[in-house]
């Protein structure tokens, strides 16, 4: 039993990277299409085949959510083969958010390759893929048992969408621009496009993260007496150090872009922002399995 729930927090670990990627790199190519020259369209050649990469990633993880939902629901018993698979993808209502989900992976995934081979018409079938993907994620969580259209699942797509806004704009710069050591004004100009929207995704994704949190716990004493309110607690925490790592660079570092040691100094740092997010998307992955915390009395 511990080996299947670590096996499919796992899967949607995977999921949320790749969800997170998909939806920052498609940003970034479309940022950066606005001043083409020779850097920026590399760049942007870059970022539409990391694009491309998560939207495979995220289709793959799908059909791997449904095989691991099928496993826990069916056991070793009956197994997982055809019908089975069927019956969870048809038949219930985890299956109808996943489809979904896989609907709207694939969308995106036929949108970055028409993108890749220089068709136009793949941007806007991308893009929605994208948004889909981040607003579907919600409908096989906690959040649907009050059906599709309660708060809790207003509230979790809003904060995917600003977790995949915010962190996920983070790793596509990061993987796209900062590691490759590009010029120093490029930096500059798309490190000063993304603090607006870093701002309005941290701030999205903490609203609706204390929303939720309310709607989830029946007292505050929950995240001290609870595992699923100790796991919000570690996210909590990690949430408010890469806050504090991002206000330094948006404080201390990014006055100074431009020359080589901020460059250097922002490459760390945003690397260290990055490493603390893998660790609430791994505890996110566990948060979603664990009872809620009113279930568990
Ligand atoms: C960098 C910061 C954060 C990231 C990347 C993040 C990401 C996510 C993701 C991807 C989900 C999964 C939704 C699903 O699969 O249905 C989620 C759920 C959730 N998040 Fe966050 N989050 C962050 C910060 C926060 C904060 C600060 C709070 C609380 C104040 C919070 C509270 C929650 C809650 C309660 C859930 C619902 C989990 C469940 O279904 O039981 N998150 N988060």
């Amino acid at each position: 039993m511990l080996s299947s729930t670590v096996a499919l927090a796992a899967v949607r670990f995977g999921c949320y990277l790749a969800l997170l990627l998909l939806v920052g790199s498609a940003g970034l190519a479309l940022r950066l299409s606005a001043d083409l020259n020779a850097t920026t369209e590399r760049l942007r050649a870059n970022a539409v085949r990391l694009a491309l990469i998560a939207a495979l990633a995220l289709t793959l993880g799908r059909i791997a959510s449904l095989y691991g939902q099928t496993w826990l629901f069916f056991g070793v018993d009956e197994g997982v083969d055809a019908e089975t698979l069927r019956i969870i993808a048809m038949e219930t209502t985890w299956g109808a958010g996943w489809r979904v989900q896989f609907a709207s992976a694939t969308f995106a995934l036929i949108g970055a390759a028409l993108v890749r081979t220089h068709v136009n018409t793949g941007w806007p079938i991308l893009g929605v893929g994208a948004l889909i993907a981040a607003g579907s994620q919600s409908l096989t969580g906690h959040a649907v048992e009050g059906g599709w259209l309660s708060p809790a699942v207003f509230a979790q797509s809003v904060h995917v969408a600003g977790a995949a806004i915010w962190i996920g704009s983070l790793l596509a710069i990061f993987a796209v621009v900062l590691r490759r050591k590009p010029d120093r004004t490029l930096v500059a100009t798309v490190i000063e496009r993304f603090s607006p929207l870093a701002l309005l995704g941290a701030g999205a994704l903490l609203f609706t993260g204390l929303t939720t949190s309310y709607l989830y716990l029946s007292s505050p004493a929950d995240l001290i007496w609870t595992v699923y309110g100790r796991v919000l607690v570690a996210k909590i925490t990690g949430f408010a150090i890469i806050t504090t790592l991002g206000y330094h660079n948006w404080q201390r570092i990014k006055p100074r872009l431009g020359d080589v040691a901020a460059n250097d100094e922002l490459r760390r740092a945003v690397a260290a922002e990055l490493a603390v997010a893998i660790v609430v998307l791994v505890a996110t992955a566990f948060l979603v399995v664990l009872p809620l915390p009113a279930a568990s009395m």
